[in-house]
Order: C-alpha cells, then structure tokens, then sequence
C-alpha cells in the first residue's frame, strides 16, 4: 500500500534545496461546447437520456460541498499529531478550494437553475447534519468515494471534451484523497457501509432520469448503474465496470482542446 510519504511526495514538486512543494490542480475557463460521450465531438448526446439534467445536479452538488468536505477533513486535522499526514491532509484540504473554483467556472459556462440549486442545497445539508453523530473523516470519504469518484467519471463519460477536462484533473486528487481518508477511516474503526443509505440517496437524487441505451455503450447507463458503481466502491474500493466505461475519456488529445489551455 502507498505509504503517507509517497502520496505526499507524488503531489509534490522538489526545490533546489530538496524541500517538497505541494502542487495544484488549477481550474481553467470553461468553453460551452455540447454534451458528448467519451469527449468526442462526432458522438453528441441524445437529448432524452436525461445527461442535461444529470450534469446540472452535479455542477450543483459541487458548489454545494466541495467546500464542506475539504472542513470535515480540516476538522479532522485538528486530532491529527503525525506531521507527514498533517502536511498530506493540509494540501488535501486546498485542493477543495481549486475543485470548488473549477465547478463555479463550469457553472458559468453550463448555467444551473434555481430549482437545482435549492435541491442540492438540501441534499447537502443532510450531510452536514451528519457531523454531530458521525466521525468527519468518514464523511469526506463517503462522499468522495461514493459520490464525486462516480459523478466525475459521469462527466469524463458524457460531459463534453470541455467538463470532461476539468472531471479528469479533479479525479486525479480525489483518488488520492479517497484512499488517504479511506486509510483514516479504518484506523478509528469506522465502517463507511454505515453511510450507504445517505450515499445511496444522495446518488439517486444525482443520478435519476438518466436513460443511455445499452446500443451506444454496450451497457445500459441509467441511476441503477451508477448506484452499483457507488455501492462497489465504498464496499470494495472499485468499480470495474465504471473504469472500464470512462477510460476512453482520461485521454484528451492536445489537438481536442483550445491552444490557450495548453500548458
Ligand atoms: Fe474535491
Ligand atoms: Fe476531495
């Protein structure tokens, strides 16, 4: 297993003098481009599959708790003396901030209504009533592992190229953020099945409407698979089937992208 180091170190890079600086996911601005599998131009979205909907309550739920989750990590911080998992935790707990600004560039891009904002607004608060009865560590992993790993493999899967982009930089940090808090999690002997009603509701207020046939990618993409795709990751830590579909998307060639976001 990646020790606490090397997670630490892989996010860093080493200065002259060898100390280790943390470096950042940084968002970008979001071209409106059409909903689209796999971010391939050629293979646009059926409006009645219901991905419209699904992307605004994922854009929504973002800005609602990007933010809380990276608190109930600080708040965990506050128990935690093991200096290298301190610094991990810090730069884990900045990294909402960058996710947060990402899903608000995305949001003017892709502008959310009211009524989803108001919804996941309430979704949201039943997580963070959670905190008074439940360790905020487990919180953050439940999310992270139950929630946003699938809801970002949704946008790499029919987000267009341009949330595709931004769902793949955020993955990145969130896999490392969901096997550290994972890690935490066991240690005080918590067992996050215990926040699978929460995460399995939360998945199908995200994830309800949504229809692709099983003759576009060889499965049908409905909630029922993306609620099987959470389930399994909380339980086991993957989702095969999930991986096996968003791939494709973790491959964004620089020839598919505007020239000022080259870097
Ligand atoms: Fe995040
Ligand atoms: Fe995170």
């Amino acid at each position: 297993m990646t020790s606490i180091t090397q997670f630490y170190k892989e996010r860093c890079y080493v200065t002259a003098d060898e100390k280790l600086i943390p470096k950042y996911w940084h968002p970008q601005i979001i071209d409106r481009v059409p909903y689209t599998l796999h971010a391939d131009a050629t293979r646009v979205c059926d409006p009645n599959w219901g991905v419209h909907e699904v992307i605004q309550r994922i854009l929504a739920l973002g800005l609602e708790l990007e933010l809380p989750v990276g608190e109930f990590v600080a708040d965990y911080l506050t128990t935690e003396e093991r200096s290298s998992l301190r610094l991990l935790l810090k730069s884990n707990v900045a990294d909402e901030a960058h996710h947060f600004r990402g899903f608000q560039l995305a949001a003017e891009a892709y502008p959310l209504t009211e009524d989803v904002k108001d919804e996941a607004k309430v979704v949201s608060d039943y997580w963070k009533v959670m905190k008074d009865t439940t360790p905020s560590i487990a919180l953050a992993a439940a999310l992270e592992i139950g929630v946003f790993l699938p809801s970002l493999a949704a946008l790499r899967l029919f987000g267009g190229s341009s949330l595709a982009r931004m769902a793949d930089g955020i993955s990145r940090d969130e896999y490392r953020h969901a096997a550290v808090n994972r890690m935490l999690v066991d240690r005080i002997g918590y067992n996050l099945m215990d926040l699978s009603q929460l995460v399995l509701s939360t998945v199908v207020w995200v994830f309800q409407g949504l229809d692709i046939p099983e003759s576009v990618l060889g499965v049908n993409v409905d909630w029922k698979f993306f609620e099987e795709a959470s389930y399994d990751l909380i339980k086991t830590g993957s989702a095969n089937q999930l991986d096996d579909l968003v791939n494709y998307a973790d491959h964004l060639l620089p020839f598919e992208i505007s020239n000022y976001k080259l870097y």
